[in-house]
């Protein structure tokens, strides 16, 4: 990476402009592979696009062309798909906390390594969830009049709504949000082709067909939502609109739907299908994947595993955050923690609590 690649705005820049492109200039240098790196770059403030907006879009580390062209005609939404990647990368870590592979970024570009070069559950997982953070911080920044090209939702009124409600609330806009997160994820899959047939082509309809899995559950969560009006608290007119389900619930789906994820295979079209013919095609909504996985439990360069060494695990836990399972059988160190904790609360009248801190010494078990 060379300097002259940062200067574009020659004597305009000022010094706090110079220290944010060179900031840049680093993370370019790191070699990026995806558009989950947005999540981890501080730069997507809306400052950092006014100032010479098209060098930046083709900077950015982990772009693909197709999404550089987006970049370019929606500035304003970058830092949105950027809060999209970080709400979807977080809720992965909550979902898979307990498990063997937590889900945890281990660099600025590719964000969580060779792992995602294995077309196993946890990618589709990723991919699902990443691709439904997007629509859901797309559809709010456009009812929060954040973007200039979207608003209100303008979904029809649903048919069930009670006649007297009114339909109309500012709601969030999921029919924009959904395009546009098809549109800038899906870009890099689209834009590539591969041999009918070939490994490449099966990852990437195995990609395209998680993406969609992700925006199909936070469509279908998606609710109407009323308030009510009328003399103090009478509720004798509603105003309703359609709201995004809180994003835990879309990850709790995913959660379900990546336990119950189809494995699938090429046909000899080239057309993913199940691998056993026993079971019928997935769904829009289902994830798919294509490798068994790794089983994650020692460091291993070639797979990007992390490794469980070094893991909490729970000594009594039969599930995949005991110590047996989590740690495969290496067994664990046992050491002593001291935790504070709120206790002895007290309601005060009116209004608030007061607590003491305790400390409690507790075992922790460490996989070896
Ligand atoms: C990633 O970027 C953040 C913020 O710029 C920085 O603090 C962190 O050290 C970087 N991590 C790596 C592994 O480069
Ligand atoms: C890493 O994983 C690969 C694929 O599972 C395996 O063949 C290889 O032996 C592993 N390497 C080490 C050092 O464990
Ligand atoms: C996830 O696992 C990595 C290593 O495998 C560990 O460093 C990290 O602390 C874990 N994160 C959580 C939240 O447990
Ligand atoms: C460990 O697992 C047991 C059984 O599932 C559970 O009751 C307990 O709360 C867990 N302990 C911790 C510290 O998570």
């Amino acid at each position: 990476m060379t300097l002259g690649l940062c200067w574009p705005l020659g004597s305009r820049c000022t010094v706090s402009v110079l220290v944010l492109l060179l900031a840049l200039c680093t993370q370019v240098a790191v070699e990026a592979n995806s558009w989950w790196s947005l999540a981890m770059n501080p730069l997507l403030i809306p400052e950092a696009y006014i100032i010479g907006a098209q060098p930046l879009c083709s900077q950015l580390a982990g772009l693909s062309q197709g999404q550089k062209k987006l970049c370019q005609l929606y500035q304003d939404h970058m830092q949105y798909i950027g809060e999209g990647a970080k709400t979807g990368i977080r809720e992965c870590q909550y979902q898979f906390r307990h498990r063997r592979w937590n889900c945890s970024t281990v660099d600025n570009s590719s964000v969580f390594g060779r792992v995602m070069q294995i077309g196993s559950r946890e990618t589709a997982f990723t991919y699902a969830i990443s691709a439904a953070g997007v629509v859901n911080a797309v559809s709010r920044a456009c009812r929060e009049g954040e973007l200039s090209s979207c608003g209100c939702s303008r979904a029809a009124r649903p048919k069930d709504l009670p006649r007297d409600w009114l339909w109309g609330g500012c709601g969030d806009n999921l029919n924009y949000g959904y395009r546009f997160s098809r549109e800038f994820v899906d870009a890099r899959e689209r834009e590539k082709s591969f041999p009918k047939g070939s490994a490449e082509s099966g990852r990437q309809q195995m990609n395209l067909h998680n993406n969609e899995a992700g925006r199909r559950t936070v469509s279908d969560l998606a609710h109407v939502s009323c308030k009510c009006h009328g003399v103090s608290g009478s509720c004798s007119l509603k105003t309703c609109w359609l709201q995004l389900a809180d994003f835990r619930r879309v990850g709790d789906a995913l959660k379900e739907r990546y336990d119950g994820g189809a494995a699938m295979r090429l046909n000899g079209r080239g057309k993913l299908v199940p691998l056993s013919g026993r079971f019928s095609p997935p769904g829009a909504a289902d994830l798919v994947y294509l490798e068994p996985s790794p089983d994650y439990c020692l460091r291993n360069q070639s797979t990007g595993s992390p490794g469980t060494a070094g893991r909490l695990c729970n000594k009594t836990s039969e599930g995949t955050d005991g110590c047996e399972l989590m740690c495969c059988g290496r067994g664990y160190d046992q050491y002593k923690a001291q935790l504070v904790e709120r206790c002895h609360c007290k309601f005060h009248w009116c209004c608030y609590v007061k607590c003491k801190r305790c400390t409690r010494i507790v075992d922790h078990f460490v996989c070896k």
